[in-house]
């Protein structure tokens, strides 16, 4: 091909993937074309449609894999294939790039990723993180992020960890399963005062619990205590039964977008 006809058809196939990109797709063309044949057509084909040692990427199942899902495989790769993961060589722009080029070559609209931030922006999640931090007292013992208590589990992605009625169950019913390395320890002392708390250590003469305000982790002398049981219900109470059923929606939706 002489240069002519090659820099037509390069600027060719730049005008039909811009107009490609004129969707929705968050993140341009940039350099996605570029590094594609640099990097991936050697197993995968200029066009995508496969080499000796990369799969076609406009079968039925490359073109089954979600936006979120093709992103995922080019940033972490599939463990146990010749396919390697390539967020240690590309940031996180790049990968999108190149995603919106895979995406093109399989004659699709771009990249489209749910922006957390507009998820979270609905007056209802804002009213359930509310009463999470507030009125529900979720935070003195789950954290999300960066913020908030240790006595239960972090519930960061919980909505992905439980489903929807294992999740109900949890808060309409705490004790009902209790998560395994959330359990109490109940300490009687010799005074009869009570002591409930997290289940932390122990030794052969010690036992260590984090008290229910999360704050203290306290020691216990197993001989110099009237005796230590495994407490059954959870430590976590029924806050949740008290909610008006428009705030347990509302920290339902909260939880959701975890
Ligand atoms: C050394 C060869 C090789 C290179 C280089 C390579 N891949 Fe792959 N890729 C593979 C193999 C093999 C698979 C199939 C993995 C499997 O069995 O699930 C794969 C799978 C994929 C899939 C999932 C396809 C599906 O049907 O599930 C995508 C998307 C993909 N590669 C994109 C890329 C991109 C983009 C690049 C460049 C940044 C790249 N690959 C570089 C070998 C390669
Ligand atoms: C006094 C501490 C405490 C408070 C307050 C509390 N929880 Fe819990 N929560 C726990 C503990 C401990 C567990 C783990 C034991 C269990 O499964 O019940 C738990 C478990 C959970 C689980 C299940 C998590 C999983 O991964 O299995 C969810 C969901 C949850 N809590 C939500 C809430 C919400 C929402 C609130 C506020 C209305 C709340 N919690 C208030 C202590 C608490």
């Amino acid at each position: 091909m002489n240069n002519f006809i090659g820099n037509a058809c390069r600027s060719l196939t730049i005008g039909v993937l811009f107009a490609v990109y004129t969707g929705p797709a968050i993140g341009g063309v940039g350099e996605g074309l570029e590094l594609y044949n640099s990097y991936c057509s050697v197993c995968h084909g200029e066009a995508g449609e496969g080499q000796a040692m990369g799969k076609s990427l406009n079968d039925r199942s490359a073109n089954s894999l979600s936006d979120a899902e093709v992103v995922s495989v080019i940033k972490d790769g599939r463990s146990g294939t010749g396919m390697a993961g390539w967020g240690d060589s590309f940031d996180d722009e790049e990968i999108l790039d190149i995603a919106n080029h895979v995406r093109s070559l399989q004659g699709r609209s771009g990249i489209l990723l749910e922006e957390r931030e507009a998820v979270l922006d609905t007056p209802e999640i804002i009213a359930g993180r509310t009463l999470f931090n507030g009125k529900g007292k979720c935070v003195t013992c789950h954290s999300y992020g960066d913020e908030g208590g240790s006595i239960g589990p972090a519930l960061d992605g919980v909505a992905r960890r439980l489903d929807d009625s294992e999740l109900k169950e949890a808060l309409l019913d705490p004790s009902a399963k209790v998560a395994k390395n959330y359990r109490a320890k109940k300490v009687i002392k010799p005074d009869g005062t009570i002591v409930l708390g997290r289940f932390r250590n122990e030794s052969d003469r010690t036992l260590q619990i984090q008290s229910e305000d999360g704050r203290r982790w306290v020691t216990f002398f197993k001989d110099r205590v009237s005796s230590i049981t495994n407490e059954n219900d959870s430590l976590m109470p029924s806050i949740f039964l008290t909610l008006e059923k428009m705030e347990r929606d509302q920290l339902l939706a909260f939880l959701q977008s975890l």
